[in-house]
């Protein structure tokens, strides 16, 4: 667990990188050792189970939101191009390696029925209309998603004692990091004209907090009980309370500091203000971030 926000070592954070660098890809699923998995180690941990079917399911949902998002973005090429080249294969990478994990160790789990039924619904969540109303504020929301999923991956390795998913999740965790540090970028850029005060970017922060609590994790769950139970009747009460259950695990090893941190950030706070909101901030985040 890291105090500030994670040093990284891809610097096409920072600018253009040249030709080649710009299209790999971080890191492929082939060097995920997924034979070396110690099954017995993490199978009867269903918490786990179920945290990491959810994230597979909307990861593997990314690319609906990406083709939206380089949509809404058409106007800048850098940005839309990011989006369409990078961010959504890598998003899709982080999909496909939780999937094959999940099946590796839970194989009587019907993922891609799970997942077909997921997307039904989850694919309406995805519209632009959801999207925030200025270029900035919806790079700033962007912040918040990429900090919940960085901070929950982050979670997911401390929770976890098993060595092929700890590697998964520190990989996966590093990559939304820097995902971040791009649309912090994109935010800034879009920022240096829009002007927007403080109090609007909050707003936006804030909107997608509670978004990311209420919406994708209940949908996730709602369709893994779905093909647990082998109905499609699940009391909203069942998902309410395994949402719980499981965000439980996320808060107990959440990296509270460095997500309070990423949060922030985009407010571009004078020191003693983030010092006085800190406090509400960290039981805020404590409760909401489940990806
Ligand atoms: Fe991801
Ligand atoms: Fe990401």
């Amino acid at each position: 667990m890291t105090a500030s926000i994670p040093a990284n070592s891809d610097e096409s954070v920072t600018g253009p990188a040249a030709g080649d660098a710009r299209k790999r890809m971080p890191w492929s699923i082939g060097e995920i050792d997924f034979a070396a998995i110690d099954v017995a180690r993490v199978r009867p941990d269903r918490e786990l189970f179920y945290l990491l079917v959810s994230a597979s399911f909307v990861e593997s949902g990314s690319d609906t939101y990406a083709g939206n998002l380089a949509t809404y973005y058409a106007a800048n090429p850098e940005a839309s191009g990011w989006l369409a080249e990078h961010w959504e294969a890598e998003e899709l990478q982080h999909g496909l390696a939780l999937r094959r994990y999940v099946e590796h160790v839970w194989p009587e789990f019907d993922w891609e029925r799970g997942y077909a039924r997921f997307f039904e619904e989850y694919r309406h969540t995805c519209s632009v209309d959801n999207f925030e109303p200025s270029e900035a504020l919806e790079m700033a929301a962007r912040c918040v998603v990429e900090t919940g999923t960085a901070a929950l991956y982050r979670s997911l390795e401390q929770a976890s004692d098993e060595p092929v998913l700890r590697d998964l999740t520190r990989r996966i965790a590093n990559d939304e990091v820097r995902h971040y540090k791009h649309f912090y970028r994109y935010f800034n850029t879009f920022n240096g004209v829009e002007r927007l005060g403080r109090w609007r970017v909050l707003g936006a922060l804030v909107r997608r907090l509670l978004e990311i609590k209420n919406e994708d994790a209940e949908i996730a769950l709602r369709n893994v009980l779905r093909i647990e139970r082998g109905t499609e009747d699940i009391p909203q009460k069942d998902v309410r309370r395994l949402n719980s259950r499981v965000s439980a695990v996320i808060r107990r090893n959440l990296p509270i500091e460095m997500t309070v941190k990423m949060l922030l950030r985009p407010l571009d706070l004078h020191a003693g203000v983030e010092r006085a909101i800190r406090k509400p901030l960290v039981a805020l985040v404590s409760r909401a971030v489940l990806h």
